[in-house]
Formats: structure tokens, sequence, C-alpha cells
């Protein structure tokens, strides 16, 4: 391999910059070439390429977002729009990608492996945290400190209006922010996608935190629950079944996916460039390299896209026994 090409796909997180400047520089460490591909899949198809040395990367490790910019490709999904981004790959001989973005991005490449042969590393970049295969994406930690910041100001605003508060927070359709966020804050209830708790529970747990005293009260509500109702909604339910709660609703929204890197996204990043470039040189394609027991690892990309990111049930216990 003498010249590898790093994309950045996908919604973007914070982190996805220190992952490419570790591509880089691993490509420069080991004397190799490497051009950065704009606007993802889309910008592959167009060739929009660009030669980045070590020094083309210098000061963006504290940067959020991605200076290669992100893109949700819809002619890559066409067997014609993967042939045109594989003749630019070639026009440009570049010999092996590095995909930087979650599940919809590693698909993109796995398809593109197949059919042309090409050696393809994932590196998972989501602020959701619901990829198979590691214990944290990129950008994950660094959301969870940015929510869990809002909710500390919504706290301080709910306490002194005696006010219930649902807010809502992102992760698609898994519930890793909301479940953390909700643990960290110290919210009263958390609803969740993959924990259905149902809503008589909801008043159930608002009317025993009434009586037990407190005047104030967080909900934490991922955006994928499934109690089939909106944090607008659930707002109104409360409303007509509960007198006692002024209601009040925060979306958080793209806030949530933006901001510098918390330091535990940076040392990942920088791991994950290292680990996914040495792992082409040695010859290995079609991986997604994870954090799993503070190790970095390799899992092959297909179980990755496949394989379903559990929650940690733990923590729906320790935040029952929190709010006793
Ligand atoms: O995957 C990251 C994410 O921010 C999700 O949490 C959210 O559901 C989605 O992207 C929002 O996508 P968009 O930026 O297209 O609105």
């Amino acid at each position: 391999i003498k010249k590898v090409a790093v994309f950045t796909s996908g919604g973007d997180s914070p982190g996805m910059n220190a992952a490419i400047r570790s591509v880089v520089r691993t490509c420069a460490f080991y004397k190799i070439e490497c051009v950065g591909i704009y606007r993802g899949y889309e910008g592959m198809i167009e060739g929009d390429f660009k030669p980045l040395t070590a020094r083309s990367v210098k000061d963006i490790i504290n940067k959020g977002g991605t200076f290669l910019k992100s893109a949700r490709s819809d002619e890559f999904r066409t067997k014609e729009g993967r042939k045109k981004a594989y003749d630019a790959l070639v026009a440009e001989n570049v010999d092996a990608l590095v995909v930087i973005g979650g599940d919809g991005s590693f698909t993109g490449a796995l398809i593109f492996n197949e059919e042309f042969g090409f050696p393809v590393m994932g590196i998972p970049g989501t602020i959701d945290n619901d990829i198979y295969g590691t214990s944290h994406t990129l950008g994950y930690d660094t959301a969870l400190n940015t929510v869990v910041d809002c909710v500390d100001k919504i706290r301080d605003t709910a306490s002194s209006h005696n006010r219930l508060f649902f807010v809502e927070v992102m992760g698609r359709d898994a519930g890793h922010i909301a479940l953390n966020v909700g643990v960290g804050a110290g919210a009263e209830e958390i609803l969740i996608p993959e924990e259905d708790l149902g809503l008589d529970r909801l008043l159930e747990s608002l009317r025993r935190s009434k009586q037990s005293g407190k005047s104030s009260s967080i909900v934490i509500v991922a955006e994928g629950d499934k109690t089939g109702k909106n944090v607008f909604e659930l707002k109104d339910y409360v409303e007509e079944n509960m007198e006692e709660y002024e209601v009040r609703v925060s979306v958080l929204g793209h806030m949530q996916r933006g901001g510098s890197p918390s330091c535990f996204d940076r040392v990942l990043a920088s791991r994950m460039g290292v680990k996914a470039v040495e792992s082409l040189l040695e010859g290995k394609s079609n991986y997604m390299v994870g954090l799993l027991k503070d190790e970095i690892v390799l899992t092959p990309l297909e179980q990755a896209v496949k394989g379903k990111s559990e929650i940690d049930h733990e923590l729906i216990r320790v935040s029952d026994i929190m709010t006793t």
C-alpha cells in the first residue's frame, strides 16, 4: 500500500478531525502518501481529493465537526455511482480507504469492497454510540459531557420554578446518550428505546417523587424512545394526568453534535487512526477499529454493521436506586 485515502461520512461527530489527523500522520510516519476526500462518498464520486501531509492537519485536534466535511450520498447507493468512485480512486492511485463514520458509511464500504476488492478500514464516528465492536464511538464521550452540562443548566431553572422538564436527547434508535446522561445528571426517569417502561410507570414514578418531597424533576427522553409519544405529547399527557406539575420541554438538538472533543475522544481518535493505517499496511481489510476493555481491537466490518450494541443494563438498576 502506497497511498491511503481518508474521509468522513454520515453525521459529523467531535473527534473526527483528530482521527483524520491521526490517519494522516501515521501515513507520514510510515512514509506513504495520504489524500483526503471531501464530502464523503459524494466527493469520492466527483474525485474531490486533496493531498494531506503531516502539516496539513495542524491545529485541528481540538476542533469539532470535520474539516473534510460530510455528506449522505444517494448516488453511491447505485452501482453506477460506485463505479465512478472506483474510477476516481484508481485515477488518483489510491490503494486503500479509511472511512470514519457510522453503520451506513460502513455498509457502503462493505459493498464497495465486495464489488471492487478495494481494501477498507472503518473508524466508528458518531455521537450515538450505536456500533457493535466498540464500547465507545468517536464523539460519544464529548456528546455526553455536552448534554450533561445542558441538563445541569436546565436543573437550575427547573428547581427555581418547581417544574418538571422533559429533555429530549439524540441517539437515533439507541438510548446510550439518554441512559448515561440520565444517571450522570440525576434524572428522575429515563425513557430509552431498548426498554419501554410504559407511561403508567412514568406517572407512578413522578407521583412517588412528588410524595417523597421533590419539587422539581427531570425526565430524559431518547429521541427514539418507544412510548409512542413525542416529548410534547408526553408533556400534555402528564399535565392531563397530574395537576401537581408545571411542565416544560427542551429539545437539545444539534448542539449535541458540536464542540471541541473531550480529551477521551482525542486520545481514542489518535489510537484508532494509528491502528487503522497499521492494519492496512499489514494487509488487513474489511475491519472496523474499536475499543474493547481499553484495548484497540479489530472487528470484521460485516459484524460491526450487523451486530447490535447493547445498552448497559446495570445503569438502569443504578438509576432506579438513585431516584429513591
Ligand atoms: O447519528 C447522529 C445523529 O445526530 C442522530 O443522533 C440523529 O438522529 C441524527 O444524526 C440527526 O440527523 P440530521 O443531522 O440529518 O438531522
